[in-house]
Protein backbone atom coordinates (compact mmCIF):
# COMPACT_ATOMS: atom_id res chain seq x y z
CA UNK A 1 0.00 0.00 0.00
CA UNK A 2 1.23 3.62 -1.27
CA UNK A 3 1.72 6.14 2.34
CA UNK A 4 -0.60 8.67 2.48
CA UNK A 5 0.81 12.30 1.95
CA UNK A 6 -0.25 15.87 1.66
CA UNK A 7 -2.44 15.21 -1.84
CA UNK A 8 -4.34 12.30 -0.01
CA UNK A 9 -7.82 13.41 1.01
CA UNK A 10 -8.63 12.51 4.55
CA UNK A 11 -11.94 10.59 3.68
CA UNK A 12 -10.11 8.04 1.28
CA UNK A 13 -7.58 7.63 4.23
CA UNK A 14 -10.79 6.95 6.76
CA UNK A 15 -12.00 4.98 4.07
CA UNK A 16 -8.99 2.37 4.14
CA UNK A 17 -8.79 1.99 7.90
CA UNK A 18 -12.28 3.08 9.93
CA UNK A 19 -10.15 3.91 13.24
CA UNK A 20 -8.21 6.25 11.95
CA UNK A 21 -11.20 8.51 13.59
CA UNK A 22 -10.63 7.86 16.54
CA UNK A 23 -6.87 8.72 15.88
CA UNK A 24 -7.30 11.90 13.94
CA UNK A 25 -9.43 12.74 16.69
CA UNK A 26 -6.62 13.56 19.20
CA UNK A 27 -5.22 16.48 16.49
CA UNK A 28 -9.15 18.24 17.19
CA UNK A 29 -9.97 16.45 13.18
CA UNK A 30 -13.79 15.45 13.42
CA UNK A 31 -16.21 13.70 11.16
CA UNK A 32 -17.71 16.55 8.42
CA UNK A 33 -14.03 17.18 6.64
CA UNK A 34 -16.12 16.71 3.11
CA UNK A 35 -13.25 16.01 0.52
CA UNK A 36 -10.12 18.23 1.48
CA UNK A 37 -6.52 17.12 1.76
CA UNK A 38 -4.52 15.97 4.55
CA UNK A 39 -2.52 19.30 3.56
CA UNK A 40 -5.33 21.17 3.39
CA UNK A 41 -6.56 20.08 7.10
CA UNK A 42 -3.44 20.91 8.64
CA UNK A 43 -3.34 24.01 7.41
CA UNK A 44 -6.17 25.31 8.65
CA UNK A 45 -5.86 23.12 12.16
CA UNK A 46 -2.23 24.36 11.84
CA UNK A 47 -0.94 20.83 12.75
CA UNK A 48 2.43 19.83 10.86
CA UNK A 49 1.47 17.71 7.85
CA UNK A 50 4.89 15.88 8.65
CA UNK A 51 4.37 14.30 12.30
CA UNK A 52 0.40 14.16 11.25
CA UNK A 53 1.22 11.89 8.50
CA UNK A 54 3.77 9.89 10.15
CA UNK A 55 1.14 9.08 13.20
CA UNK A 56 -1.61 8.18 9.99
CA UNK A 57 0.82 5.97 8.09
CA UNK A 58 2.59 4.27 10.97
CA UNK A 59 -1.27 3.36 12.20
CA UNK A 60 -2.38 2.08 8.94
CA UNK A 61 0.52 0.09 7.86
CA UNK A 62 2.84 -1.71 10.36
CA UNK A 63 6.28 -1.64 7.98
CA UNK A 64 6.08 2.27 7.96
CA UNK A 65 8.88 3.72 9.14
CA UNK A 66 9.38 7.21 8.64
CA UNK A 67 12.98 7.39 9.07
CA UNK A 68 14.18 10.45 6.50
CA UNK A 69 11.49 12.60 8.47
CA UNK A 70 12.54 11.85 11.87
CA UNK A 71 14.78 14.92 12.08
CA UNK A 72 11.44 17.23 10.43
CA UNK A 73 9.19 17.70 13.90
CA UNK A 74 9.45 18.48 17.17
CA UNK A 75 9.09 16.62 19.45
CA UNK A 76 6.88 18.59 21.68
CA UNK A 77 4.42 18.28 19.16
CA UNK A 78 4.79 14.19 19.64
CA UNK A 79 4.64 14.52 23.11
CA UNK A 80 1.35 16.17 23.36
CA UNK A 81 -0.08 13.55 20.84
CA UNK A 82 1.13 10.79 23.33
CA UNK A 83 -0.10 12.68 26.23
CA UNK A 84 -3.31 13.02 24.51
CA UNK A 85 -3.50 9.23 23.57
CA UNK A 86 -2.70 8.42 27.46
CA UNK A 87 -5.36 10.29 28.62
CA UNK A 88 -7.99 8.70 26.06
CA UNK A 89 -6.72 5.47 27.88
CA UNK A 90 -6.80 6.65 31.25
CA UNK A 91 -10.61 8.80 30.59
CA UNK A 92 -12.09 6.79 27.99
CA UNK A 93 -11.01 3.77 27.42
CA UNK A 94 -10.36 1.71 30.23
CA UNK A 95 -13.40 3.40 32.27
CA UNK A 96 -15.69 1.77 29.13
CA UNK A 97 -14.11 -1.69 29.36
CA UNK A 98 -14.14 -1.94 33.06
CA UNK A 99 -17.81 -0.84 32.71
CA UNK A 100 -18.47 -3.16 30.39
CA UNK A 101 -16.68 -6.31 32.29
CA UNK A 102 -19.22 -5.00 35.61
CA UNK A 103 -22.27 -5.08 33.76
CA UNK A 104 -21.14 -8.90 32.48
CA UNK A 105 -19.85 -9.98 36.37
CA UNK A 106 -22.80 -8.48 37.95
CA UNK A 107 -25.92 -9.57 35.49
CA UNK A 108 -27.94 -11.98 37.28
CA UNK A 109 -29.80 -13.00 34.31
CA UNK A 110 -27.78 -15.75 34.31
CA UNK A 111 -25.80 -15.28 37.39
CA UNK A 112 -22.44 -16.32 37.09
CA UNK A 113 -20.00 -15.91 40.08
CA UNK A 114 -17.01 -17.37 37.79
CA UNK A 115 -16.67 -14.45 35.67
CA UNK A 116 -15.44 -12.45 38.49
CA UNK A 117 -11.72 -13.81 38.10
CA UNK A 118 -11.74 -11.46 34.49
CA UNK A 119 -12.94 -8.54 36.65
CA UNK A 120 -9.81 -9.24 39.18
CA UNK A 121 -7.54 -9.53 35.92
CA UNK A 122 -8.81 -6.81 34.26
CA UNK A 123 -8.41 -4.19 37.32
CA UNK A 124 -5.06 -5.81 38.21
CA UNK A 125 -4.18 -4.92 34.72
CA UNK A 126 -5.69 -1.40 34.56
CA UNK A 127 -3.38 -0.64 37.36
CA UNK A 128 -0.33 -1.56 35.70
CA UNK A 129 -1.01 0.50 32.56
CA UNK A 130 -2.14 3.49 34.91
CA UNK A 131 1.22 3.07 36.86
CA UNK A 132 3.27 2.53 33.53
CA UNK A 133 1.23 6.36 31.88
CA UNK A 134 2.18 7.98 35.00
CA UNK A 135 5.70 7.12 35.44
CA UNK A 136 6.17 8.44 31.70
CA UNK A 137 3.86 11.33 32.62
CA UNK A 138 6.04 12.83 35.59
CA UNK A 139 9.69 11.48 34.57
CA UNK A 140 9.90 10.78 30.95
CA UNK A 141 7.79 13.02 29.04
CA UNK A 142 8.93 16.18 31.22
CA UNK A 143 12.58 14.50 30.09
CA UNK A 144 12.21 14.79 26.64
CA UNK A 145 11.25 18.45 26.65
CA UNK A 146 13.85 19.19 28.54
CA UNK A 147 16.29 17.64 26.30
CA UNK A 148 14.76 18.76 23.66
CA UNK A 149 14.97 22.46 25.06
CA UNK A 150 18.24 21.83 26.38
CA UNK A 151 19.39 20.70 22.52
CA UNK A 152 17.89 23.51 20.37
CA UNK A 153 19.49 26.05 23.25
CA UNK A 154 23.07 24.90 23.26
CA UNK A 155 22.49 24.59 27.17
CA UNK A 156 24.35 21.57 29.26
CA UNK A 157 22.74 18.71 31.21
CA UNK A 158 22.89 19.73 34.32
CA UNK A 159 20.56 18.33 37.62
CA UNK A 160 17.74 16.13 37.80
CA UNK A 161 18.13 15.83 34.06
CA UNK A 162 21.64 14.00 34.91
CA UNK A 163 20.08 11.04 36.73
CA UNK A 164 18.21 9.80 33.59
CA UNK A 165 18.15 9.02 30.40
CA UNK A 166 16.82 7.52 27.07
CA UNK A 167 18.62 4.61 27.59
CA UNK A 168 17.21 4.39 31.23
CA UNK A 169 13.69 4.34 29.64
CA UNK A 170 14.28 1.84 27.12
CA UNK A 171 15.76 -0.52 29.33
CA UNK A 172 12.43 -0.09 31.75
CA UNK A 173 9.92 0.43 28.88
CA UNK A 174 7.71 -2.84 29.24
CA UNK A 175 5.54 -4.77 27.09
CA UNK A 176 1.60 -3.33 28.39
CA UNK A 177 0.15 -5.25 25.65
CA UNK A 178 0.90 -8.80 26.65
CA UNK A 179 -1.45 -8.82 29.87
CA UNK A 180 -4.04 -7.84 27.41
CA UNK A 181 -3.79 -10.63 25.09
CA UNK A 182 -3.92 -12.93 27.85
CA UNK A 183 -6.89 -11.67 28.90
CA UNK A 184 -8.54 -11.95 25.41
CA UNK A 185 -7.05 -15.89 25.08
CA UNK A 186 -9.44 -16.85 29.07
CA UNK A 187 -12.12 -15.17 27.50
CA UNK A 188 -12.28 -16.70 23.79
CA UNK A 189 -10.85 -20.22 25.01
CA UNK A 190 -12.03 -20.37 28.49
CA UNK A 191 -14.68 -18.31 29.91
CA UNK A 192 -17.38 -20.69 31.44
CA UNK A 193 -20.74 -20.25 30.46
CA UNK A 194 -23.08 -19.09 31.63
CA UNK A 195 -22.70 -15.33 30.04
CA UNK A 196 -24.21 -12.60 27.93
CA UNK A 197 -22.59 -13.55 24.44
CA UNK A 198 -23.33 -10.51 23.19
CA UNK A 199 -21.74 -8.22 25.67
CA UNK A 200 -18.88 -10.71 25.65
CA UNK A 201 -18.11 -9.70 21.97
CA UNK A 202 -18.07 -6.42 22.41
CA UNK A 203 -15.91 -6.77 25.11
CA UNK A 204 -13.52 -8.58 22.50
CA UNK A 205 -13.60 -5.51 19.98
CA UNK A 206 -13.22 -2.88 22.30
CA UNK A 207 -9.64 -4.76 24.06
CA UNK A 208 -8.56 -5.68 20.43
CA UNK A 209 -9.06 -1.76 19.42
CA UNK A 210 -7.17 -0.92 23.12
CA UNK A 211 -4.53 -3.64 21.80
CA UNK A 212 -3.99 -2.30 18.66
CA UNK A 213 -3.76 1.36 19.82
CA UNK A 214 -1.54 0.44 22.39
CA UNK A 215 1.10 -1.45 19.70
CA UNK A 216 1.04 1.55 17.92
CA UNK A 217 1.58 4.23 20.97
CA UNK A 218 4.37 1.99 22.02
CA UNK A 219 6.02 1.70 18.64
CA UNK A 220 5.62 5.53 18.69
CA UNK A 221 7.63 5.80 21.90
CA UNK A 222 10.10 2.73 20.78
CA UNK A 223 11.24 3.78 17.41
CA UNK A 224 10.91 7.36 16.84
CA UNK A 225 11.21 9.17 20.59
CA UNK A 226 13.99 7.10 21.78
CA UNK A 227 15.98 7.41 18.94
CA UNK A 228 15.08 11.28 18.56
CA UNK A 229 16.27 11.96 22.02
CA UNK A 230 19.08 9.45 21.88
CA UNK A 231 20.97 11.75 18.68
CA UNK A 232 19.63 14.78 21.26
CA UNK A 233 21.80 13.17 23.84
CA UNK A 234 24.81 12.76 21.89
CA UNK A 235 24.78 16.07 20.56
CA UNK A 236 24.82 17.84 23.62
CA UNK A 237 27.31 15.54 25.20
CA UNK A 238 29.44 16.29 22.42
CA UNK A 239 29.66 20.01 22.94
CA UNK A 240 31.00 19.90 26.35
FE1 LIG B 1 2.96 5.91 26.70
FE1 LIG C 1 4.95 3.39 27.12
Amino acid sequence: MKPFDSKTKLAEAVFQDFNLLRVISRFGIFPGFGDKTIGEICKKKEIDPVFFLIIVNSFTNKRYFPSHELADFSLSQMVSYLQKTHTYYLDFQLPLIGDMIDNLCNNRNPENKKLMVMKQFFSAYRKELTDHINREEKITFPYVLRIEQIFSNSESIQGKESDYDMLTYEKEHDNVEEKLIDLKNIMIKYLPEPFDHEMVIRILTELSWLEKDLNEHSRIEDTIMIPRVKIMEVGIRKRF
